[in-house]
């Protein structure tokens, strides 16, 4: 069935009266002086999601913005659009198709409306078995390393989640992620290997991706030199293209299915590696984390609703005040890789310019998202952030408790990224000088107890959530990604124009290129 219209976020009173609103007052908000002048801000601008805590108080967020901002959300009909999504309808309508990441972390028995059982027990079945076989390549000595060949999706996330369950994983296996094309990214791998001791997974949805065919056609080839034996043994895939990677010579796969995005996928077999790092029972914890974001999501009201608000910010901080980009900066260096994992989710998903009626929009979209660990970035470029000419709003990821016991280190890291909120908040008075902060620069706090898998899942799904809101709110189709396409063409066109030298029909500078490269 395919979903209503809904209307777009300009087509409503609230955006109007937000207009109105933002051009009053709104602009010239100071968040500084509200929180001076209110000592209920903290409170009313706090929520609480299952293992997120969050503090908007710093954002340039008024309360008569936040009202509008949630009546837009009404005007949009988001709880329809969010419910469109919860019951399997196919809100993907380009691509045709039902968008169901949720149903991979919903429980056997009441996680998910009963007209998607059929699918939820096709879940659970992989599940086990994805699950089995992670447990008995955990008892594996013989395997020391696991070799995950996949990009974009099919990369980021169990990447992301690997690293960031760093402190659970069992010792006595490395694991790898090659994702480019670039073959030094493979070879440098390759070389620390041997065939005996590797498993290689070749993670893809669609298996036809480019550079992870070459990747697993060159690992295959390098398996087989170095006198490996058994490919059925030491290759699985992760696919819903059983039948390519049959073809491939694959026999052990652990497929899902067209309805799990690549960006949200990290739930499926996709996230294999994950499992065989931290265990059938971690990787379990980790979709409980996640589910109860999504009950969190489905469940609470719109003011109390934790993806709801961080969308909201968002629409107001891209429509109202242009702010360009968004800065996400972890205060846990094993998030390291979260912000490459959230450019994918957050860019392929909402990087749009048309309508889901494919009308050019009026307003922006997506911000770019950019980021680094906590301190690092304070050496780098946070200059910028307190001193620039840019406004950029920054939400930083705090964690309460460390998995380490060097005493030394916590309290100052946390000190740090309060600091660091208060410092863009606060100021700094020098008028005219070099040492002048002009302050009421916004930021969130998103505040975690631990960094373990419950709490990992819980802040990917609410920033998956969250996307979903801001695209259901810009009218666009957040699921879809046709936007990387025209470069693969033009790749698999320009190839072999390298080879032969013809340029016909290149334009000039691309043409002049193909030549400098053939000298
Ligand atoms: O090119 C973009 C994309 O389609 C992503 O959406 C996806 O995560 C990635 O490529 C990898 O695709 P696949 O898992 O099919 O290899």
């Amino acid at each position: 069935m395919a979903s209503p219209a809904f209307p777009r976020c300009d087509d409503t009173g609230a955006w109007k009266a937000l207009r109105q609103h933002f051009d009053g007052t709104g602009r010239g908000f100071d968040a500084r002086q509200a929180l001076q002048a209110d000592p209920a801000r903290v409170q009313a601008f706090s929520l609480e999601a299952p293992q997120v805590f969050a503090d908007l108080s710093k954002n340039l967020l008024d309360a008569q913005a936040d009202r509008l901002l949630l009546q837009l959300a009404q005007e949009c009909g988001l709880t329809a659009q969010r419910d469109a999504m919860f019951a399997g309808e196919k809100i993907n309508a380009t691509e045709g198709r039902q968008v169901m990441h949720f149903l991979l972390r919903a429980p056997r028995q009441g996680g998910a409306d009963a007209r998607l059982s059929a699918e939820l027990a096709q879940v659970h079945e992989t599940l086990a078995r994805m699950l089995a076989f992670a447990e008995e390549l955990r008892t594996d000595a013989s395997i020391t390393d696991v070799v995950n060949i996949g990009i974009g999706g099919s990369d980021l996330g169990p990447q992301m989640a690997t690293l960031a369950l760093d402190s659970f994983v069992a010792p006595g296996k490395r694991f790898h992620f090659v994702s480019n094309i670039d073959g030094h990214e493979l070879a440098a791998v390759l070389r620390q290997l041997k065939p005996e001791g590797t498993l290689f997974l070749i993670a893809s949805k669609t298996f036809t991706t480019v550079e992870t065919m070459t990747n697993a056609r060159s690992a295959r080839q390098w398996f087989t030199q170095q006198g490996g034996r058994d490919v059925s043994r030491h290759f699985a895939a992760l696919t819903t293209n059983v039948q390519a990677a049959a073809e491939f010579g694959i026999g052990r796969t652990f497929g899902f299915w067209d309805w799990v995005g690549g960006r949200y996928s990290m739930w499926s077999a996709i996230g294999l590696p994950i499992a065989i790092a931290v265990g059938a029972q971690r990787f379990r914890e980790l979709l409980d984390g996640a589910h109860a974001m999504d009950r969190h999501f489905r469940e609470q009201p719109l003011e109390r609703n934790l993806p709801v608000r961080l969308a909201l910010l968002d629409v107001w901080y891209r429509g109202f005040h242009g702010f360009t980009s968004r800065s996400v900066a972890p205060y846990h260096s094993a998030l390291r890789r979260l912000p490459a994992y959230l450019q994918q989710l957050e860019m392929e998903s909402n990087g749009k310019r048309v309508d889901r009626q494919g009308r050019e929009l009026p307003y922006a979209t997506s911000p770019v998202v950019w980021g680094e660990p906590g301190t690092n970035g304070q050496h780098a470029y946070f200059q910028m952030l307190h001193q620039g000419t840019d406004v950029v709003p920054v939400e930083f990821i705090a964690v309460k408790k460390p998995e380490h016991g060097l005493a030394e280190h916590h309290p100052q890291l946390l000190a740090n990224v309060l600091a660091q909120a208060a410092a863009l908040m606060q100021g700094k008075s020098d008028p005219g000088g070099h040492r002048h902060f002009p302050g009421n620069r916004p930021s969130t706090m998103l505040l975690l107890d631990r960094l373990d898998p419950r709490s990992l899942g819980a802040l990917v799904a609410l920033y998956e959530h969250r996307v979903f809101c801001a695209g259901a709110l810009w009218g666009i189709n957040s699921f879809d990604q046709w936007g990387v396409e025209l470069g693969k063409v033009l790749a698999k066109d320009i190839a072999p124009r390298l080879a032969s030298g013809d340029t016909v029909g290149l334009d000039a500078s691309t043409a002049a290129l193909v030549q400098r490269l053939r000298d």
